[in-house]
């Protein structure tokens, strides 16, 4: 039987706030993706570990979202190697990846329009039959979103852009993810908005979840990172702790304007 979200343990050995990490839980080696014969990711390393919030940013163009199309099998690789629980991806399906736990709530959303929030959170939890959890995953749910509760009833495809990306997360934490990758979750949204997502990534964190949370909003995401990477022409070209980075001139210059 599978636990609810609640029940699962935390590891001990995550980390709260950037102190000693997991084990590895996704490796990325030397990843190269292509888009014909124009090369979008050109050699990209980085690796999460069990409890971490890591924050990839970068400009638009830099191949953020390429890289997570091609870590969750979206996208084939050129050239690289991707492990996820110490195994080689090469043979998964996206399907497979899912059911195992790597999980991705892509930019734009793509909540089912046409089906209701209570719908949509059943859908995330596809892969579960252990039908007194999920219902008790989704109070849980609505607990951490109590827009989404108020809302059960109404059609995902109806509701604002906050909350769909809220929806959006909603459904993906119904997988039980073991990492989560969030692609520019703030994307679009009003400054209140904002501030409610970062408020819920967070949250998120707390609870245990191992996150990848990729954005443009690079002080936000990197305040509450763990580590981050900055992203730039198809390269990593930083990293480091999330504060260092945020403290960093050549960051600052960059992305925050400074
Ligand atoms: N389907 C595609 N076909 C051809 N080129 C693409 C395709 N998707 C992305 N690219 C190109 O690959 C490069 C990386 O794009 P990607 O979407 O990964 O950037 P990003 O870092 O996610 O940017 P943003 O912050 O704007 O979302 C860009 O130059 C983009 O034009
Ligand atoms: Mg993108």
């Amino acid at each position: 039987m599978q636990q609810t979200m609640q029940e699962r343990p935390v590891d001990a050995a995550a980390p709260a706030g950037g102190k000693a990490a997991g084990e590895v839980l996704l490796q990325v080696k030397d990843l190269k993706v292509a888009y014909g014969g124009i090369q979008a990711v050109k050699g990209v390393n980085f690796e999460v570990r069990r409890g971490e919030l890591v924050s990839l940013i970068g400009s638009n163009g830099a191949g953020k979202t390429t890289t997570m199309k091609a870590v969750t099998r979206g996208l084939p690789m050129a050239d690289g190697e991707i492990f996820y629980l110490g195994q080689s991806i090469r043979n998964k399906g996206a399907w497979d990846l899912v059911a195992q736990g790597l999980v991705m709530v892509p930019e734009g959303r793509g909540v089912f329009a046409r089906m209701t929030i209570t719908e949509n959170l059943l859908m995330g939890a596809y892969t579960r039959n252990d039908k007194a959890g999920i219902q008790a995953d989704i109070e849980r749910m609505f607990g951490i979103f109590p827009r989404l509760k108020e809302r059960k009833d109404q059609l995902a495809g109806t509701m604002s852009g906050g909350e769909q990306q809220m929806l959006a997360m909603a459904r993906a934490l119904m997988s039980q993810p073991k990492v989560l990758l969030l692609d520019e979750p703030s994307m679009g949204l009003s400054p209140i908005m904002v501030d409610k997502i970062f408020e819920v990534v967070s949250d998120v964190y707390a609870l245990g979840v191992t996150m990848v949370l990729v954005e443009q909003n690079a002080s936000r995401a990197l305040a509450i990172a763990d580590r981050g990477y900055v992203m730039e022409s198809g390269l990593i070209t930083m990293t480091g702790q999330g504060r260092e980075l945020l403290d960093d001139p050549r960051v600052r210059a960059a992305y925050l304007g400074e």
